[in-house]
């Protein structure tokens, strides 16, 4: 039996640097906080938590621990997650003596420079994307001058600019492309096409079409990834449509396969959040036992 792990699962380029950023800083021998938890997994923010690491939920939580009178500032670092923050967050550690080390992915760190420079330019940033998400909060927190976020192309038929004004669109890195072309078309049909840059990152794209591709010649599918995840449902979804026995699992123990001998390819994929540990052990697992 071949087991092939697809291309691309797990985490991406820019989650899987914030995490090892996060590893690394620890031999720092400071006390480590992340601004947010690094990775929507709990095994991973918990065994971060076990080697000393704090979550800081809130710039609440951020300002309580600069007041903190016990605290020494010195001795501590923030560590800014892939999704980014606004700039009033970078601005408030800088002020604090307490270090911030910038793991922004770089593809939403282009985002924020675009969104400044189209404010000094006295451009209206419009970002397409979840208004509650982190990404476009932070993406938000860059803007220099107007800045509307849209999420859906209802909101955007609706939006009339002020005349002559210039605009800079950009999108949150996850949101659909095909949904973006669709919303920039109402921008160009209403005679809006000063400036769009197209920022949505494929990382993920890349996960789906190679699970796809893998999925299509594999007799059993395993989905690794959590119960919440929408990425790894949509993952599994595309599984299914290749695969009729596409299995969907959070951890090892989810795995009760009995697989007939006739099997002779098990594929292996994982949504964005899964970390490589439990990819390799399910590998591992069927390795052994099938
Ligand atoms: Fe990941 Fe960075 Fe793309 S965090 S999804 S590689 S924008």
């Amino acid at each position: 039996m071949e087991i092939v792990l697809a291309e691309h699962a797990g985490f991406c380029f820019g989650v899987k640097r914030a995490v090892d950023t996060v590893a690394r800083s620890l031999s720092s021998g400071k006390k480590i906080y992340t601004y947010g938890p690094i990775v929507h997994n709990e095994s991973v923010v918990a065994e971060l938590s076990e080697k000393g690491v704090n979550v800081l939920n809130s710039k609440e939580d951020l300002l309580d621990l600069i007041r903190d009178p016990d605290v020494k500032k010195e001795e501590c670092a923030v560590v800014i997650r892939a999704h980014g923050v606004p700039r009033s967050i970078t601005e408030i550690l800088s002020e604090s003596g307490i270090e911030c080390i910038d793991a922004t992915c770089p593809f939403v760190k282009r985002i924020h420079r675009i969104v400044e420079k189209a404010g000094t330019e006295g451009k209206h940033v419009i970002i397409i994307g979840d208004k509650k998400h982190p990404e476009v909060e932070g993406i938000v927190g860059w803007c220099l001058g107007k800045c509307t976020v849209f999420e859906t192309p209802e909101e955007v038929l609706e939006f009339e600019p002020e005349k002559g004004e210039k605009l800079c669109i950009v999108s949150q890195t996850t949101y659909n492309f095909n949904k973006f072309q669709y919303i920039v078309d109402i921008f160009r049909k209403k005679g809006y096409n000063d400036s769009v840059v197209n920022t949505i990152c494929n990382a993920t794209e890349e996960r789906q079409q190679a699970a796809q591709d893998l999925a299509k010649k594999a007799d059993v599918m395993i989905v690794i990834g959590g119960r919440h995840s929408s990425n790894t449902k949509k993952l599994y979804d595309i599984c299914k449509g290749e695969c009729e026995q596409t299995y969907f699992i959070q951890t090892l123990d989810d795995l009760h396969l009995d697989l007939p001998k006739a099997n002779r390819l098990v594929g292996i994929t994982a949504g964005a959040s899964t970390p490589n540990k439990l990819i390799e052990e399910v590998q591992n697992y069927v390795r052994i036992n099938f």
